[in-house]
């Protein structure tokens, strides 16, 4: 009998079958320990299988601490130090799942990110992991030595909790805020909430003058406070996304100053003077359009720049055109929320977790992994690996 008294003989129940509980499961099982995953969902690891455009982005080759945000900086070194890219590349090879690399270090299936999913299963299935499905969670007591949860399937009860249910994002897809409501049930901190790697919206001027441009792809660096990410800026009907966007959409909070490059890795001023000596009778909107796409240049001569011959550009026009092109002030109104963001920033905090095992500090045998926990990752695979390392540092533990 397991403590409590339910006949269920599990080392663990991991709550959450999603890429850090599944890997979770799966290193813990195969060292031995009897797992046993509870699903809410119908299905366990759906946000795997939408991930990457449907070939997932499954690690970053060159994920370092610096690629995430989170309170304590420091804490997800120790994990991520101890299960690496390469580490789950060659669980890949094994399985021999054809990978590329698509940019800046970012891995993706050739073929589907369905056979990431394989993988997990079939290792936790090695690993003699049970994973119980649209298994929802009526309540967690502590006590008698151990977790009792009680689900539509009955009560599990074992030593040791591990929370996976992930963050906010994509609510439709199973996300909720178990993780976190556990969490403070405990007697942990949970840092405010909110979405990350999300659009933004625009209002007002801004929306008016952008909407029709939908669909147009920018290249820009975007800049807010210290971060900035150069990549595409992608128009879309209630403001702006793409790659570039998406990454400072993280480190931006609702009235912070967002800038854009437009001339990214440019000294505007220079190349302004250059077409004005070279090409003096072009409209700066012509002369713009080599650069930028050519209805967003137009746009920019409507509403933000002089449309005016290059020869009667003087100086110091030129010098406040280079001053807009460096850092166009993109007034953004909110984000879309968590409807679209791929993550959810904030959450349990690290301060009484153990950075090696992932376990609390205030109740022996809870371990909190994955994204519940505040720490967030970039876009390019960082938060996958961030899910691997987690859940194999605490599969390790358990
Ligand atoms: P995840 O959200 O994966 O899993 C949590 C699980 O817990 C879910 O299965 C959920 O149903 C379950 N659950 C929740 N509440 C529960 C409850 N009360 N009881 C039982 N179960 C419960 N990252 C990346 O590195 N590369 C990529 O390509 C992408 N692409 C991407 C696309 C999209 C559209 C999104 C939304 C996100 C990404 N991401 C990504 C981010 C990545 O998917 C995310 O960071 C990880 O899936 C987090 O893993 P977790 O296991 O922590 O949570």
């Amino acid at each position: 009998m397991s403590p409590g008294g339910a006949e269920n003989p599990f080392d663990a129940i991991v709550v959450g079958g999603g890429a850090a509980g599944l890997m979770c499961a799966l290193t813990a099982g195969q060292r031995g320990k009897r797992v046993l995953v509870v699903e809410h969902a119908n299905r366990v690891g759906k946000k795997i299988l939408m991930s990457g455009g449907g070939r997932c982005n499954f690690t970053n080759t060159g994920a370092t601490p610096a690629n995430y945000l989170s309170a304590n900086p420091h804490y997800c070194k120790s994990a991520l130090a101890r299960y690496t890219p390469a580490d789950f590349i060659a669980l890949v090879d094994r399985h021999r799942i054809a990978w590329h690399e698509k940019e800046l270090g970012q891995l993706f299936c050739d073929d589907s990110s369905k056979q990431i999913l394989r993988l997990l299963l079939d290792e936790c299935a090695d690993g003699g992991v049970r994973i119980e499905t649209s298994c929802a969670i009526e309540h967690v007591r502590h006590g008698d030595g151990g977790f009792h949860v009680d689900t539509a399937r009955g009560m599990f009860s074992a030593p040791a909790l591990v929370v996976a249910s992930g963050g906010l994002s994509i609510p439709s897809m199973g996300a909720s805020g178990f993780g976190y409501d556990l969490a403070r049930r405990f007697g942990h901190r949970v840092l405010p909430t909110r979405a990350g790697l999300v659009p933004l919206t625009l209002s007002g001027k801004h929306q008016e003058r952008l909407a029709d441009l939908a669909g147009v792809a920018v290249p820009v660096e975007a800049h807010c406070g210290r971060a900035s990410f150069r990549n595409f800026m992608l128009l879309t009907h209630r403001g702006v996304s793409g790659p570039a966007i998406l990454q400072i959409s993280s480190y931006w909070n609702t009235g912070d100053d967002l800038r854009l490059d437009l001339l990214p890795g440019d000294d505007a001023l220079a190349w302004l003077r250059a077409q004005r000596a070279e090409r003096g009778a072009s409209e700066l909107r012509t002369v713009l359009a080599e650069r930028l796409p050519k209805r967003f240049a137009q746009r920019l001569c409507e509403h933000w720049l002089p449309d005016r011959p290059m020869r009667q550009l003087d100086d110091a026009q030129l010098r406040d055109i280079a001053g807009v092109l460096a850092a166009w002030p993109l007034v953004a109104s909110g984000t879309e929320g968590y409807r679209t963001a791929e993550v959810t920033l904030g959450g349990v905090d690290t301060d009484e977790l153990s950075s090696s095992t992932m376990q609390s500090r205030r109740v022996p045998g809870l371990y909190f992994i994955g994204e519940v926990v505040d720490v967030t990752g970039w876009l390019g695979g960082y938060n996958f690996q961030w899910a691997w390392a987690s859940g194999h540092a605490c599969g390790m533990a358990l």
